[in-house]
């Protein structure tokens, strides 16, 4: 009974870091169920053998400690906690790199819902669709203030923060409509804050992204109208022009292209073409890689990482990019090979 229990208490393994979590989660868990239970046989053992009515009244009994058996339990128990450190720093690891190939989708999160930004222009609310055997990396921000991306079922959870980017990947490997969750209190309706991550196979995934429908029983079933209104756990979905597309127009209206070159012509500023993904040397000397994060802050804040060799006149966007025209933004700087 209790085995059963034990057993079937397991949510489903939906994602490859589905196993491998519950492999380390199992064994500190069954370490930790043998632990107590020799603990407590043990304590009830010197319980009877140390009876106080077995030493004669006129002596109390004088404990003295075993420094060797101290010292090798001590040692055995840092031991366990430096492999339970280790294996947890492994995984961690695996879970923090994302695969070249992943296929990235943006999330923005606000008060209360989620929103998935795709390369090809698709907006969806509350619903993430994704092709099964296929990483996917998503690359999550916040508008207001601090949320948490969590799918039980994949065993994934990430904090999602205002004025950065936090990434999680994941394979999904097996079909069906998932619970997304927010797991950092963020207002009145936190717990309303809830999204679908849609698993399909990749024939269909490919489908849902040329026309938009998906597989039988895995339809959205509010109208989008209603969910424009925000109401939690309502679906929606918007098809725009792709990311790219979008960004290299903001490029040009924002004046962007008075400065920067896109063609890899010195210009006021530094070119752009071949930048994301490299290293730059900054002002004071600092490498650093430009991701994401970078982008995000030169555009917000450009004065604070200033490349090496230009004047400091670029003027802040800060405020005049809504999320979205950020993320365009740097998947049109992305697109720049
Ligand atoms: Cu968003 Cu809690």
């Amino acid at each position: 009974m209790i085995a059963m229990l034990l057993f079937q208490w397991r949510l489903p393994q939906a994602s490859n870091f589905a196993p491998m979590v519950d492999r380390l989660f199992d064994f500190i868990l069954w370490f930790s169920i043998i632990s107590f239970l020799i603990i407590v046989v043990g304590m009830v053992f010197f319980l009877f053998k140390y009876w106080r009515k077995k030493i004669p009244e006129d002596k109390s009994a004088y404990i003295t400690g075993h420094t060797k058996t101290e010292m090798s339990v001590a040692f055995f128990l840092l031991v366990v906690v430096m492999v339970i450190f280790y294996w947890g720093w492994i995984d961690y690891k695996a879970m923090k790199t994302a695969p070249e190939d992943a296929l990235e989708i943006n999330v923005i999160a606000r008060q209360w819902l989620w929103q998935f930004q795709y390369a090809d222009g698709k907006m969806l609310t509350n619903e993430l669709v994704v092709p099964k055997d296929k990483p996917v990396s998503l690359i999550m921000t916040s508008q207001d203030v601090l949320h948490s991306f969590y799918v039980p079922d994949f065993r994934i959870k990430q904090d999602v923060l205002p004025k950065m980017y936090t990434n999680v990947w994941f394979v999904a490997n097996k079909t069906g409509p998932y619970q997304v969750f927010c797991a950092e209190y963020c207002g009145t309706s936190h717990s309303q804050m809830l999204a679908k991550v849609k698993v399909l196979e990749p024939d269909d995934f490919e489908q849902w992204q040329m026309t938009g429908e998906l597989p039988e029983g895995m339809e959205t079933k509010v109208a989008p109208a209603e969910a424009s209104a925000a109401v939690s756990g309502a679906a929606a979905s918007t098809q725009g022009e792709p990311l790219a597309e979008k960004g290299k127009t903001l490029f040009s209206n924002k004046g962007c292209t008075a400065c920067h070159s896109v063609t890899g012509a010195a210009g006021v500023g530094p070119t752009l073409k071949g930048l994301f993904g490299h290293p730059v040397e900054l002002v004071d000397g600092q490498k650093v890689n430009v991701d994401e994060n970078y982008i995000r802050q030169s555009i917000t804040e450009p004065q604070s990482n200033m490349v090496k060799g230009f004047q400091p006149i670029m003027p802040t966007f800060k405020g005049q990019l809504s999320e979205e025209e950020i993320n365009a933004l740097i998947s049109f700087i992305k697109s720049l090979k």
